[in-house]
């Protein structure tokens, strides 16, 4: 049996049941192993398909914009994968888009008791042991399928993100980011983070926050409003995702 990971929900006990059976179904699924990762569609949750068409619809938005992306809180890996996905579908020959990703892979390191108002403590939304081993074999497969691959396209940063990241552009001050992805949901490294990123980000740079105007975690907000206020830029909203909101640098 696996160990359960605090994280927050918000789904009632019928969809959640409704969930578990598709999971059993899952777990014993009669296709044929060579036919399970063609047919994954038959168990993706509305919820996941949603995320799936947001990560697209905002990779499309940066095809003419020069620079990488990074994420910030990427947990198990699925928008980093999909972000590799989609540069092979797109850009199959640009391999100046890196795709880098931030996290401790240990959870939240400290919660602000005020910005973040206590809804989470320090250590939520670990993974398990040495994931981040993982999911550099999920990345390396997905290079592998896709061209140039002998050219390695992606980064997997584990620690503090906002030091990690100082850290990095001070290694690499050339560094533009063309797409932003900030979804460590709490107040302290996403406002060090915004505050480190600004100078390398150009006109059509989107920035995404995973989570705003959102009680359960507000800290991103406050962040956003902290370091650019709400009125600087427009704030977009997707169809496809009832939290998440993204600037696009103007
Ligand atoms: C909600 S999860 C990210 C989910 C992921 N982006 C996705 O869509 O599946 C939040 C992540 O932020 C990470 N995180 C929180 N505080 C952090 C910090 N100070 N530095 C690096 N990562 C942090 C956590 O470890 C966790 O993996």
């Amino acid at each position: 049996m696996k160990k359960t990971i605090k994280i927050s929900g918000r789904s009632s006990k019928e969809e959640i049941e409704n969930r578990q059976r598709l999971l059993e179904l899952l777990k014993n699924t009669p296709i044929p192993d060579n036919e399970i990762l063609n047919n994954m569609g038959v168990y993706l949750t509305r919820n996941a398909v949603s995320r799936i068409l947001f990560m697209h619809e905002i990779y499309r938005k940066i095809l003419d914009v020069s620079g990488m992306i990074a994420e910030f809180g990427v947990r198990w890996g699925q928008n980093l994968s999909l972000f590799e996905s989609f540069r092979a579908l797109y850009e199959p020959y640009n391999y100046n888009r890196k795709i880098i990703g931030f996290d401790t892979f240990e959870g939240f390191l400290s919660v602000d008791l005020e910005k973040d108002k206590g809804f989470s403590k320090a250590g939520d939304y670990s993974v398990t042991e040495g994931y981040e081993k993982y999911l550099m074999q999920i990345m390396d497969y997905h290079e592998r399928d896709n061209p140039i691959s002998h050219i390695k396209k992606y980064e997997l940063i584990k620690g503090d993100a906002p030091t990690e990241l100082k850290k990095y552009l001070s290694e690499n001050p050339e560094t533009i980011f063309a797409l932003i992805y900030l979804d460590m949901d709490v107040y302290r490294p996403t406002k060090d983070c915004l505050e480190a990123i600004s100078g390398h980000i150009t006109k059509g740079s989107v920035i995404v926050f995973d989570e705003l105007n959102f009680h359960l975690f507000p800290g991103e907000t406050l962040a956003l409003k902290e370091v650019w206020g709400l009125d600087k830029y427009r704030i977009y909203r997707s169809a496809h995702s009832p939290l998440a909101g993204y600037i696009v640098i103007e």
